[in-house]
């Protein structure tokens, strides 16, 4: 199988009452291990339905998807799940920290719904997830409740937690969507760097600001155009 992620023919048509509405049209999409990806398009035109099928929070109506070998688009909402405490990293616009719990927490949390011999001790949860929060520059945050941070460490934070598991790829949808001019680039510097390392990252964005070196993906009324 070519590519890391790759979708063919997908739809994904939601019904309400007797409308319908065809958010994704016979898309196709491959995306390559390490690449960094931006997916670009006006308001509805199927982008955060795209990545949350990408990110296994969600299937198709019609049409194949897979991750690496693995054909997502026909599992149970078990082995969904597997997949994305396994394989995937998301971050959101709103960054979706627990607020009752520490940086370090917010990080190590993802570990423990790793099953099996995935899933490591108490002590190298927390060592890794030092290690993560190291990597994106928060040594001196870890005892901190996300109140206590600025939009851009949170974000950082975030994206701590979706590296922590060692995932195929960072799915992001408008990861800046929150942030000033000042954090925006610190944060798509962070994901360039996270990238560089060796991770795949798929991003939404409004922001062309944040598409600098990156392939874009244009997307209209459910299919990508180029
Ligand atoms: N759960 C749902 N039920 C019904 N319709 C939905 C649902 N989720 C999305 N849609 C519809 O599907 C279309 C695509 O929505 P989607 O959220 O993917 O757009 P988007 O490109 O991410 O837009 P935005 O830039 O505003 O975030 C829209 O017409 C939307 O109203
Ligand atoms: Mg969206």
């Amino acid at each position: 199988m070519d590519g890391l992620v790759k979708g063919v023919g997908l739809w994904k048509t939601y019904k309400l009452d007797v409308t319908e509405v065809h958010a994704l049209r016979g898309l196709d999409i491959t995306v390559d291990q390490g690449e960094f990806v931006a997916i670009m398009g006006p308001s509805g035109s199927g982008k955060s339905t795209l990545l949350n099928m990408i990110g296994c929070l969600d299937t198709p109506t019609k049409g194949e998807l897979y991750i690496g070998d693995e054909k997502t688009s026909d599992m149970s909402d078990k082995e969904l799940t597997r997949m994305r405490a396994e394989e995937i990293g998301f971050i959101f616009q709103t960054f979706n920290l627990l607020p009752a719990l520490s940086v370090r927490d917010n990080v190590e949390f993802p570990m423990r719904n790793l099953s099996g011999k995935l899933k490591p001790n108490k002590t190298n949860r927390v060592k890794r997830a030092e290690e993560v929060l190291e990597l994106v520059g928060l040594t001196d945050r870890m005892n901190y409740l996300p109140a206590k941070l600025s939009g851009g460490e949170r974000q950082r934070v975030a994206i701590a937690r979706a590296l922590v598991n060692k995932p195929k790829f960072i799915l992001a949808d408008e990861p800046t969507g929150n942030l000033d001019t000042e954090a925006t680039e610190n944060i798509i510097k962070l994901l360039h760097e996270v990238n560089a390392e060796g991770n795949t990252v798929i991003m939404v964005t409004h922001d062309k600001d944040t598409t600098h070196d990156t392939r874009i993906l244009r997307i209209r009324d459910g299919v990508i155009q180029n």
